[in-house]
């Protein structure tokens, strides 16, 4: 059995993430989609929060659930019997960064990791944009689900 980890800040989750969910969940027998922690970012949700929001955002997939870590994400695959980590690439510096945290996650443990390219109508939307664009008055209400714009709009 297959069993992959898309793992992530999803501070909030996006479309995006949404549609990385969706093909990952057809492409591996189990899905585990684990929100971690990347230092240099500040986060507007708590992990709670987050973890609520991918909850929401997964329940159509009967073969995905959620997960969290807080240490390295190859500690947190090997504990949870997953052989593959699954990264949406929407650009060229989306893939320099990370083919290197791909290839260093490889060395470390041998967990490989497998890029889906982010569907064009996508690929421009980020967390962090959409947290800027939605703090200084701008309609996000396309680049998220209507369940995460509310929680924007009701923690801003
Ligand atoms: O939302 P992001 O920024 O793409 O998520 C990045 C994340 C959390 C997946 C990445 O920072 C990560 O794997 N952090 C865990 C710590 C770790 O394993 N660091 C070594 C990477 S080679």
């Amino acid at each position: 059995m297959s069993r992959a980890v898309f793992p992530g800040t999803f501070d909030p989750p996006t479309v995006g993430h949404l549609d990385i969910v969706t093909r990952a969940a057809a492409a591996f027998d189990e899905l585990i989609v684990a929100t971690g922690v990347n230092q240099s970012k500040n986060r507007l949700f708590g992990p709670q929060e987050r973890i609520e929001m991918l909850t929401e955002l997964v329940e159509p997939f009967p073969n995905v659930r959620i997960g969290s870590f807080e240490g390295l994400l190859v500690d947190y695959c090997r504990a949870e019997g997953a052989g593959v980590i699954v990264k949406g690439l929407r650009s060229a510096a989306d893939y320099d960064y990370e083919l290197q945290m791909a290839q260093l996650n490889r060395r470390m443990t041998g967990v490989d990791t497998v890029f889906l390219p982010t569907a064009p109508e996508h690929a421009f939307i980020s967390s962090s944009w959409v947290k800027e664009i939605a703090r200084l008055g701008g309609d996000v209400s396309t680049f998220v689900t209507p369940a995460v714009h509310t929680r924007l709009l009701n923690t801003l």
